[in-house]
């Protein structure tokens, strides 16, 4: 194994390290400064009955909110760290004849959705997912039936190297790699940068839908 498919077998642990602490406080610090949620939920197809995933989807804060507004809807939360899922479970307990949580690593080739699922979730997944972005891209790409949505909200960039630095210490990699990736898959519906913190970093807000005439769909 040579040092890049190292870091990508270690992936799955690095972040259940990381959450085995953060889990407890991801709540009550997380809504300060990860904008967009709303937004992306907003922005997603309103049509009844669909079947959405969320990749990464930690303690269920969307999936609260989608069981919430969508009673139709089928719902499969998948999170690589137990300690995340622990309070999802606790939160969508009264949703729990309808949402399914999967303690699993996304990525490319590592396990299939359903193959008719209509709308996969990332919100502030995929910039952790490193190295391994473009596998989970492409594993979303094939597990969405032909005309289905991805829908992302994450970090894009920051001018500022000392923020790159520390949001790295995190986990979290912001250099503008998700949305040229996205594009390339994807027809986009919307593709939002926004300035937060009066422009200390930019956001991503993304949706994009899979051509229905894709050879390999
Ligand atoms: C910043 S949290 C986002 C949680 C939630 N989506 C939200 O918006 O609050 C990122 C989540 O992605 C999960 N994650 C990271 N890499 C993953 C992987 N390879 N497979 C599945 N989940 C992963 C982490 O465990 C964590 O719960």
């Amino acid at each position: 194994m040579n040092a890049a498919e190292q870091q990508a077998a270690a992936q799955p642990q690095t972040m259940q390290r990381y959450y085995r602490w953060h889990a407890r406080i991801y709540d009550v610090t997380r809504w300060a400064f990860l904008f967009g949620r709303r937004r992306l939920l907003r922005l997603l197809p309103q049509k009844p009955a669909l079947r959405l995933a969320e990749i990464g989807c930690g303690t269920g804060f969307n999936l609260k909110r989608l069981a919430r507004q969508h009673a139709d809807w089928q719902l499969t939360g998948v999170d690589v760290s137990r300690h995340m899922l622990d309070r999802a479970f606790r939160a969508l307990k009264p949703y729990s004849q309808r949402v399914f949580l999967l303690e699993k690593s996304y990525g490319k080739g590592q396990f299939r959705l359903k193959e008719s699922t209509d709308i996969v979730l990332f919100s502030y997944s995929l910039t952790m997912f490193n190295p391994g972005f473009e596998g989970a891209i492409e594993q979303a790409y094939d597990d969405l039936r032909p005309g289905g949505c991805i829908a992302v909200v994450d970090f894009h960039d920051t001018p500022f190297g000392w923020f790159r630095r520390w949001m790295g210490l995190n986990h979290v990699r912001m250099e503008g790699q998700l949305l040229p990736v996205l594009e390339r898959h994807f027809e986009p519906k919307t593709c939002e940068v926004r300035r937060a913190f009066g422009g200390l970093w930019r956001y991503l807000v993304f949706v994009g839908v899979k051509p229905r005439s894709s050879v390999d769909g």
